[in-house]
């Protein structure tokens, strides 16, 4: 049953021990820890994590959940894929029939996974393969590469992979989802999208193939040299980012992305031993893949091809780097057309490249000052068209005059000139800026009411230290609490309490709270927002917070109350009905001697 495996596998892997491959966690007071949030900026911790109950919960962003939820999250997962990543790493045989395993993305990522095997070994075995595998060897490309980018052969016929498939019992039309077929044009049946190409397997972070990319290897001009996978349900060409699942690791403790255009410069370098490097594969960076790379590192570096497309794309990834936050910066390749070529011709010279990264601002002024010439006032007028608008964008005013500067000096301007141009762009800039919508908020938690906070902070503590209640069951009333959700807590602790005459949490959430996951959840957090906020003051300090706690619940109650009464009050008096005034001026001015003696 699915439901065993969801359990087993929460039981081997723990939720701390997750967390910590991803982020640095600190610990925060017995078991329980803290993080700065994955999932929104910021400068201080509220990310906590509980060893006891195992889950986490961020009190800024409001996200939180178990070792499935904050894989998902991080991963951008759904359900069944993070259930059987997870499955993996706690050594775990899932029951595959289960709906919650094999559901259509799964089916698709199968399907890829069986397709790869077989142009693999086709490649690695067939006669009609050794054209390609000679290619290979021109190009340097050694078999243990083969082997573990899997690269492989579709052969120069119609339908040999769906045939293959079809008979390894997957369905036709899950084939034909993955992306892998195309429907002919007259009749029934499908054909093979990929036909005499070598075959590059495109993988999710995780190391699941989820499409390919087929490079023509002939001469035929017209034939497109690459084609990919088109948009399925596990393969989104704006998310992938090629290589990501051997370079991660990498790229983490390198502490910088690398990113080339081709497969093969990608391939190429993590032949070398450089493995931090993965392919944007031919387009500029989008938002999504940048963000993607993020998880791994703050800094970015592009190693494109030294041609104008190449040029054109580092820009705009530059621009998208940008936009995300990235620290950029833009690697030269000397004397090489692309990054293959150069660690092809000399290995060290790429790593050297990699170390010498340029800043932006130095690479636009080195490519735009090779493409004019700075003493001819035409050139001059370009010049600064192109640097200008990217010196707008420095937010550092020092960073921002010192590039100012060295543009006035290159052209031969005055600076104050130079300077009333770049707030004409920035004053362009921000009213284009105010036209376009912005951005929906990150969905923010709830303010919540002074009092719900309250009682969440008493009730947790009342959690964290159960012998409280003894003094407080009689004082603190369920009828205190300013919500539903709250008081009934509140109240199943009571019950608990009163029949068991002490309170060991553990069993209930288990047994009194088992109906009522949602509770059981709100619970927990509750009790982990205390341990955040209380965990390490002294006894005395918490028995103050909880009187005070108490006494303001307790007096909220009375004016909510009060405020009632008032109301019917008003109305009685209005129609007249004496006696039920009377009565309730009466309950009025008991209340409020009550509240007096409060306060
Ligand atoms: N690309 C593509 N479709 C094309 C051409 C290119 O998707 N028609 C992508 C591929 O991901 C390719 C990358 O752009 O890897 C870079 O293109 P290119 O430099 O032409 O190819 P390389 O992979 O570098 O191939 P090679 O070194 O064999 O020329
Ligand atoms: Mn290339």
């Amino acid at each position: 049953m699915a439901q065993d495996n969801i359990e087993e596998i929460k039981s081997k892997i723990d939720v701390v021990d997750l967390i910590q491959e991803y982020i640095q966690v600190k610990p925060a007071g017995t078991n329980n820890f803290k993080a700065n949030c994955p999932f929104h900026n910021e400068k201080t911790p509220s990310f906590m994590i509980s060893r006891d109950k195992q889950i986490w919960h961020c009190f800024g962003c409001g996200e939180g959940g178990d070792i499935y939820g904050f894989v998902q999250k991080m991963e951008g997962m759904e359900f069944p894929e993070a259930l059987r990543m997870l499955a993996k790493k706690a050594g775990v045989e899932l029951q595959y029939q289960d709906p919650a395993v094999n559901n259509q993305k799964t089916r698709l990522m199968d399907v890829c996974k069986e397709a790869a095997n077989f142009y693999h070994k086709i490649l690695v075995d067939h006669p009609k393969a050794e054209f390609v595998k000679k290619y290979l060897i021109d190009r340097q490309v050694k078999d243990e590469t083969i082997e573990e980018w899997k690269l492989g052969y579709s052969p120069d016929a119609w339908d040999t992979l769906n045939t293959y498939l079809v008979k390894k019992g997957y369905k036709e039309d899950d084939i034909f989802q993955a992306g892998l077929t195309i429907k002919k044009d007259r009749g029934v049946g499908y054909n093979d999208r990929f036909r005499n190409r070598l075959m590059f397997p495109i993988s999710d972070t995780q190391g699941n193939i989820i499409g390919f990319g087929g490079r023509w290897l002939g001469k035929e001009e017209k034939i497109a040299k690459y084609i990919n996978s088109p948009q399925t349900l596990v393969y989104n060409k704006s998310y992938v980012v090629f290589g990501l699942d051997k370079a991660r690791q990498e790229i983490k403790q390198k502490k910088v992305a690398v990113v080339v255009e081709g497969y093969m410069d990608c391939l190429s370098s993590h032949q070398a031993g450089v493995i931090n490097v993965v392919a944007s594969s031919g387009t500029a960076l989008t938002s999504e893949q940048v963000k993607m790379l993020k998880r791994f590192s703050n800094n970015i570096a592009f190693a494109f091809d030294q041609d104008v497309a190449g040029d054109a794309a580092a820009k705009r990834g530059i621009e998208v780097a940008w936009q995300e936050d990235m620290n950029t910066k833009v690697i030269q390749l000397p004397d090489a057309k692309d990054p293959d070529d150069l660690i092809k011709k000399d290995v060290s010279a790429w790593t050297r490249a990699i170390e010498n990264a340029q800043s932006v601002m130095e690479y636009y002024f080195d490519s735009t000052l090779n493409k004019y010439d700075e003493t001819k006032v035409e050139d001059k007028k370009e010049i600064a068209k192109v640097l200008l608008p990217v010196i707008s964008k420095l937010v550092d005013p020092i960073e921002q005059t010192h590039y100012l500067q060295k543009l006035a000096g290159i052209l031969n301007v005055e600076e104050n000139i130079l300077r009333d141009k770049l707030l004409q762009i920035l004053n362009k800039d921000t009213a284009s800026q105010k036209k376009q919508k912005s951005d929906p908020e990150i969905a923010k938690p709830e303010i919540k009411n002074r009092f719900i906070n309250l009682a969440e902070n008493v009730i947790g503590m009342i959690i964290n230290k159960p012998e409280l209640l003894e003094e407080y069951v009689d004082v603190l009333l369920p009828e205190f609490m300013p919500n539903e959700q709250l008081k009934k807590l509140y109240k199943s602790m009571i019950i608990y309490y009163t029949e068991k005459h002490n309170f060991d949490y553990n069993e209930f959430i288990k047994v009194n709270l088992a109906n009522d996951q949602k509770l059981a959840t709100y619970a927990n957090i509750l009790s982990l927002k205390a341990s955040n906020l209380f965990g390490e003051m002294e006894d005395e300090e918490i028995q103050k917070e909880l009187k005070t706690g108490t006494k303001d619940l307790k007096k909220n109650l009375i004016h909510l109350e009060l405020k009632e009464i008032e109301l019917k009050l008003q109305k009685f008096e209005q129609s007249g009905d004496s006696v039920a005034a009377n009565e309730y001026s009466q309950k009025f001015s008991e209340l409020a001697n009550e509240l007096k003696h409060l306060e």
